[in-house]
This record gives structure tokens, C-alpha cells and sequence, in this order.
């Protein structure tokens, strides 16, 4: 599964980063670096700035910051894999997989299921068009209420009746067939026979956020059952991994203020027609916690629409558990519920695009829907209605909502301030982390000097000679330093590909920092400065060692020897 380091750094090595955020964010040449107004926040004069030198960009103003990498999931809002799969591609290049443990398809596989999958698709678009029954699918798409362009946009298509559609296309193509069968296009019954999964349905395409097709819903014609049938899970298609419309929603807005994530295929296809063009569906499970972060990552407001019978609530109840320990500041999470007997189809079809959005205004704010819900569980017990609400107000990650259902919490119980309710319960409730990056203001200290040096011009690690007296010092930081002389000397790196061996590092955000730290040492006297602090910390570590030895009672032969020799070149300092 995982991508090989290596792969990752010549990546970053062969992608050049001004070129890339030139052509979504046209840059100027300033100085020595390009800047743009940042398309990370809204700004009239531009304080991005993309450093070639480093390889890594930078925003002034809103703070964003990182490599290639960092910028492709932000800008295109990509996890990190599909981000490293999006710049390999730009490079025609494919990504190698670490043999693990676990029996992940190797590249060549996927990538020819992928490729089967899109021929499945388009096989299926076609039969819309030209097979002898289509007229009985064009029907029910005109009874369904389904306009052409919509159905254009989503890519949906035909599987005809019968058993081999789609097999007989691949009669003499073994390999395929084979394929396929991974893929969940077909079946294999007892003997062996292989038969077309999807008969007779109407085919809803499910894409990746990249657009490529991995699965399938097939709804019936009619009334028949089972009503939906969704492909399996397969090597590409991992059911609580994907939405489906969500590739369909970002070809409309690249930035959505809102998602909304209702139950079906149809209901996202109808609100699509009607230009309510923001909504998702999980595939006919409950959402999942990596759905809920993938909306989240979508857009900053994600309402959760459900029927609004006990099934509707339930399920809103369940989703609203997955998204509490996920959301972040800023994140708003909103409930809406229909008019029983209504889905989100037949509910834009009757009351239209204005008064559909008038509805979702009206959603009830997360706070709202748990307390709601909780004196329907509980009652006047008021007891257990508070063992509950600790129990999922623990569970929230962000301090801002912690303490406001917090404080919605004490006033149902009837107590004036939420501040006894917390003592009472032993409640240790996080204080937000101020934002100011303490300690950057002016030039640090050596130490710091020296670290933000190094990740700025990893060059001036290179092949330079271990740093023994650096393993000695006792000083915060230095660990830190150690270990990126360690890196540095082995191989020649830019800042970029140094930041992203630490990604996943504990100290990644103060190096991050520290990249972007303006040292005020200009470029000809960085390798002076460096070796500098680097002789100034080599100073401290022999006066360390003295002061450890002159302070002991007792020394060793050994140890009395090395004093002997701090004395010396402390001496020989002096002179
Ligand atoms: P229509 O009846 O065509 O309007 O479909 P719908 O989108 O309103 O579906 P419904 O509300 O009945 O179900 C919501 C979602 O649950 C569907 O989109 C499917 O993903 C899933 N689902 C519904 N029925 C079935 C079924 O019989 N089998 C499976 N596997 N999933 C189903
Ligand atoms: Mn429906």
C-alpha cells in the first residue's frame, strides 16, 4: 500500500512548483520569488509567494504554506495519496506500491481495472442509445422525471437484459474476463459460468474524486427487487471510501460553501437537475467517519438530509456520532429532515430549487438535533440525559463546540453557568492554543538559527562530516538538528522534498516554521552563519562536558584524562 519514499522525493524533485501553481494561479516574478494573490483566502494585493529555490510556497496572509504536494491537495482538495497519484500523472508516470504484507493489487492491475471499468461505462451509456430495448429505458427515465443533460452529466447508462451484455463483449479475452470478475462486473456461479452482475437496470457510474469510474449502482426499471444493486467491494471500489456525486459536485464548484449528503443515487441526480448541483450520497450504508472527512474537506457547511421517519432520525443520529470527534473549528454540521413520505427527489420536484434551499436554511444546527434528540430519549430524567451528552461531549475534538454543548448542556439541567458543570464533572476542557508563533520574532537562537538554515539550503548538510560533539549537547532542539544533519549529508535535497520526509514527523510544524522564518542572513553569508552556529554549539558542548566533569568528586582515568584535554582546548580558545 505504501507509496516508496523514494518515489515521493523524486517527485517533488522532477515537479517544478512555480510551473505548477503558475498554471491554476498565474504568478509574477518578484524579486526572487512569484507571488499571486492567494487562492486560499481573499485577498486585493498578493502575499503568495512560490519560492523555486525552495520549492515550496507561502501565504503571508492566511498562513498556507507547503510543497507540491500540499498544494495539489489543497488546491484540488486531494488526500494525500490521490495528490501523489495527480502529480505522477502530470508526469506520465505511474506510482509504485512497497510490497506489503496485506494482498493490495499490484499497479499494472488496477490500472487495467480502471480502464475495464471505463469501457463497462461507456458500453453502457451506448445501450441507452442504441439497443432494441431502449425505448422502455428512455420511458422510465421520462416517467422518473430525468431531463437528457442530467443524465449526460452523470454518465448513467443501460445494462440490457440477459446474461452476457457485457461479457460477450470480451468472448475472446480471457484476461479481461478475469479482470472483470475482480472488478465485480461479472459473476462466477458454481460451474464456473461467468454472467453479467447488472441486468436490465438503469446504471448509475460511481467515480473516484479523480473521476474514474470504480463502481456501479444498477437501479430496475420498475418495481422489482432487490431495487438497487451496488457493485462490490473490489481492489478500487471501497464503498465507505467514496461519495457518489462528488466528483460530479467539484466539476461545478471548486469550492462549495455547502455539501449536502442525502441517502440516494436519485436524490442527487433530481437536486443536480433542479441546480441544487452540491449534493452527495453515501452508497446505501451509513455515512462513515472517511466520508464525513472527505465532506468536511469539501466544504466548510455540510448538511445531513433525511427522511424524516424514525429510520431518517436514526440515521441522522448515527452520522451526527461519526462527525463529533471529527469536526474542527469553523466545521458546521446541520440536520434537515423532510416531510414524511418525502425524499429529496420528489421534494425539489414539488416545491422547486428557492423553496428546497429555504428548507436546508432552516436545518437544525448540530447543537440543536443532539439535544433535541437527547430529551426525546430521556426525558425528565435528567440524570441519564447528562450521562449521555458527557459521554458524546467528551468525544469533541473542537474546543469551541466542546464548550458551547457544554454550556447548552448546564442550562437543560438548569444551572447558570456551565463552569460548575465542568468542575462537577471533572471536566478538563481544552483552552484554545493561542496562534502566534512565539520565539520567531527576531534571529533565535544559534540552535534555532542553524535548524531553520538547514531546512531552508538542505545543501548545507550535504557530505558534511558527523557532528559527534552535536550528540553530546544537552539543549532542546538539538536532537532535531542532529537528526537533519543526518538526513542532509547523505543526499542532496531541496527544502521541499526535506519537508515532506517529515510529514508525518512530531516536530513537522516547527519545521515548517522554520522554513518559512525570515533569518535575515543574506544568501552569500548562509554557509558562514551556518558554520558558525555549528562551532558555536561545538563550544557548548565542550563547556558542558567541563562543567559535567570540574563538578564530579570523583573521576575516573578516563575521565581525568578528557579534562585535561577540555583544558587544553579551552586554553587554546583563549589564546
Ligand atoms: P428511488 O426509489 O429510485 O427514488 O431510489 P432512492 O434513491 O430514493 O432510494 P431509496 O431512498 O429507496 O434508498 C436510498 C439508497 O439506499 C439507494 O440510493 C441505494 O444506494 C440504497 N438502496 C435502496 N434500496 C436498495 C436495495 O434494494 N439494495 C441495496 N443494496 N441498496 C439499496
Ligand atoms: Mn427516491
Amino acid at each position: 500500500m505504501a507509496i516508496p519514499r523514494d518515489f515521493i522525493n523524486e517527485l517533488i524533485a522532477r515537479i517544478d512548483i512555480v510551473d505548477l501553481i503558475d498554471r491554476k494561479v498565474p504568478l509574477k516574478k518578484a524579486g526572487k520569488n512569484h507571488s499571486a494573490c492567494c487562492p486560499f483566502h481573499s485577498e486585493k494585493s498578493p502575499s503568495f509567494t512560490v519560492s523555486r529555490d525552495k520549492q515550496f510556497y507561502h501565504c503571508f496572509g492566511c498562513g498556507a504554506h507547503g510543497n507540491a504536494i500540499d498544494f495539489v491537495m489543497e488546491y484540488d482538495r486531494l488526500e494525500f495519496v490521490d495528490a501523489i497519484e495527480e502529480l505522477a500523472g502530470q508526469l506520465g508516470i505511474a506510482v509504485p506500491r512497497e510490497q506489503g504484507t496485506g494482498k493490495r493489487p499490484d499497479q499494472g492491475l488496477s490500472r487495467d481495472l480502471y480502464q475495464l471499468m471505463e469501457e463497462a461505462n461507456l458500453f453502457y451509456q451506448s445501450q441507452l442509445r442504441q439497443h432494441q430495448d431502449k425505448q422502455k429505458v428512455i420511458d422510465y427515465l421520462e416517467f422518473r422525471g430525468l431531463s437528457n443533460d442530467v443524465v449526460e452529466q452523470f454518465g448513467i447508462g443501460f445494462a440490457p437484459d440477459g446474461w452476457d451484455g457485457l461479457l460477450g463483449r470480451y468472448r475472446q479475452n480471457q484476461a479481461a474476463q478475469d479482470k472483470l470478475l475482480t472488478a465485480g462486473m461479472l459473476i462466477a456461479n458454481d460451474n464456473g459460468k461467468r454472467y453479467d452482475r447488472f441486468r436490465d437496470r438503469l446504471m448509475f457510474p460511481i467515480r473516484d474524486r479523480r473521476g474514474r469510474v470504480v463502481g456501479f449502482g444498477g437501479r430496475v426499471l420498475g418495481d422489482g427487487t432487490p431495487k438497487y444493486l451496488n457493485s462490490p467491494e473490489t481492489p478500487i471500489f471501497h464503498k465507505g471510501n467514496e461519495l457518489y456525486g462528488l466528483y460530479e459536485l467539484k466539476q461545478k464548484h471548486r469550492d462549495p460553501q455547502h455539501v449536502l449528503i442525502v441517502e440516494g443515487y436519485m436524490d442527487v441526480v433530481a437536486l443536480a437537475q433542479f441546480e441544487v448541483d452540491y449534493a452527495v450520497a453515501s452508497l446505501g450504508t451509513a455515512t462513515t467517519a472517511e466520508q464525513f472527512q472527505l465532506l468536511v474537506r469539501s466544504a466548510k457547511q455540510v448538511i445531513c438530509c433525511y427522511d424524516g421517519d424514525r429510520a431518517g432520525r436514526e440515521a441522522a443520529w448515527r452520522a451526527l456520532e461519526t462527525a463529533l470527534p471529527l469536526l474542527k473549528p469553523g466545521d458546521q454540521v446541520k440536520f434537515m429532515f423532510l416531510p414524511q413520505g418525502e425524499d429529496p427527489d420528489t421534494m425539489v420536484r414539488k416545491i422547486g430549487k428557492d423553496a428546497f434551499e429555504a428548507l436546508m436554511q432552516d436545518a437544525m444546527l448540530l447543537p440543536a438535533f443532539l439535544f433535541d434528540t437527547l430529551s426525546n430519549n430521556h426525558g425528565a430524567d435528567k440524570g441519564a440525559l447528562a450521562k449521555q451528552a458527557i459521554g458524546l461531549i467528551e468525544k469533541v475534538q473542537d474546543t469551541v463546540l466542546q464548550n458551547l454543548l457544554l454550556e447548552n448542556l448546564a442550562h437543560k439541567l438548569g444551572m447558570n453557568s456551565s463552569e460548575d458543570l465542568k468542575k462537577k464533572l471533572g471536566f478538563a476542557v481544552k483552552k484554545a492554543q493561542p496562534l502566534n508563533a512565539k520565539g520567531l520574532q527576531g534571529r533565535g537562537t544559534p540552535l534555532r538559527l542553524a535548524i531553520a538554515l538547514l531546512v531552508q539550503h538542505p545543501h548545507l548538510g550535504f557530505g558534511l562530516e558527523e557532528q559527534a560533539a552535536l550528540k553530546r549537547l544537552k539543549m532542546p532542539g538539538v536532537d532535531l538538528l542532529g537528526h537533519l544533519l543526518e538526513i542532509t549529508r547523505e543526499q542532496s535535497l531541496n527544502s521541499a522534498q526535506l519537508l515532506e520526509l517529515h510529514r508525518e514527523h512530531e516536530q513537522k510544524s516547527t519545521l515548517i516554521k522554520l522554513a518559512q522564518w525570515d533569518h535575515q542572513v543574506a544568501d552569500e553569508n548562509v554557509l558562514l552563519e551556518f558554520k558558525q552556529t555549528l562551532i558555536w554549539l561545538y563550544n557548548q558542548s565542550i563547556e558542558q562536558l567541563y562543567q559535567e566533569l570540574s563538578l564530579k568528586q570523583t573521576l575516573t582515568k578516563v575521565e581525568k584524562l578528557q579534562l585535561t584535554k577540555l583544558i587544553a582546548i579551552i586554553k587554546g580558545k583563549a589564546t
